[in-house]
């Protein structure tokens, strides 16, 4: 288990491992936008992890390519649909608030 906090919200949410980090946002916010259902095609998923980067699966060539292409992009994104929880540590997240996406 990891405890996600969402900032600046500061809501937590306990992850098992295996979950992505889409799923547990989504478990405390549904209007979290997430356009292509998790698919690594939209970028609209777009987040910061502020901690805990270690304690979420690595970056694939798919996710790479897809935050390549939007805009403000940084050493601590990651689209919250690829990123899954190993359940090795806490993980804190930024909100961007704004759709980045396609
Ligand atoms: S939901 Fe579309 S890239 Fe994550």
């Amino acid at each position: 288990m990891s405890l996600i906090t969402l900032m600046p919200s500061g809501t937590t949410i306990e992850a098992a491992a295996g979950t992505t980090l889409l799923e547990a946002i989504l478990s405390v916010d549904d209007k979290f936008t997430h356009k292509c259902d998790g698919n690594a095609t939209c970028g609209s998923c777009h987040i910061f992890i502020q901690e805990g980067r270690k304690g979420v699966s690595k970056i694939a060539r798919e996710e790479n390519e897809r935050l390549d292409m939007l805009v403000g992009v940084g050493s601590k994104s990651r689209l919250a649909c690829q990123a899954t929880v190993l359940g090795t540590e806490d993980i804190k997240i930024e909100m961007l608030g704004f759709d980045s996406g396609f």
